[in-house]
Order: C-alpha cells, then structure tokens, then sequence
C-alpha cells in the first residue's frame, strides 16, 4: 500500500507510514505516533481534517463510515477515510493535518 507522509499546519513532516485500506487514515496516523487529533471519531466535525496535498486518487473518503459533514474538494476527514483497496504499493499520499 501508499507511502503516507502527514504534515502539521505549518507544513512540517510528522512522520510517515505505509498504509493500509482497513483502518482510518487518522487512526493509522496515531498508530505510528502522528498525534493527528480527534474528537468525534465518526465523521461529523472538522478536528482531524487533513488537505490532500497529494495522492487524493487512492483515498476513499468513507472507508469506514459515512461523511456527516462537508468539506473542501481536497480536504478529508481523516478518522473515516482510508486508502482505496486498488492503492499501487508505489503510490505516494501526502496529508496535511490542519488541526496539528
Ligand atoms: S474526528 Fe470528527 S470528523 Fe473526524
């Protein structure tokens, strides 16, 4: 699956890790010590959003649960979108968590 790198607000590398499509992006973020916040976990706020600098192609934005609320063309929630299955193991995404 994808290379995922996540950046704060500021632009600066958090950290990356190779995803997976079974888990949430934000919760697989966490996983590897990616402190991208959370607060109602089920897609209905915007405190684990991320802007999709790159790779938007291979995300699925409800992977595990339905969207709530709007957001921005290339923003997702990360706490319910994950990689889309059909993800090239050579596939780069880049996440920009716009609350860390
Ligand atoms: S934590 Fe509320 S939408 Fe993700």
């Amino acid at each position: 699956m994808a290379q995922v790198t996540v950046q704060n607000r500021l632009g600066e590398n958090e950290g990356c890790f190779t995803g997976n499509a079974e888990e949430s992006l934000g919760v697989q973020a966490q996983d590897e010590g990616i402190p991208v916040p959370f607060s109602c976990g089920v897609g209905a706020c915007r405190t684990c959003m991320c802007t999709v600098l790159e790779g938007l192609e291979h995300i699925d934005r409800e992977a595990v649960g339905p969207q709530q609320i709007p957001t921005e063309e290339d923003a997702i929630l990360s706490c319910i979108a994950s990689l889309r299955e059909d993800t090239p193991p050579d596939a780069q995404v880049t996440l920009r968590s716009e609350n860390l």
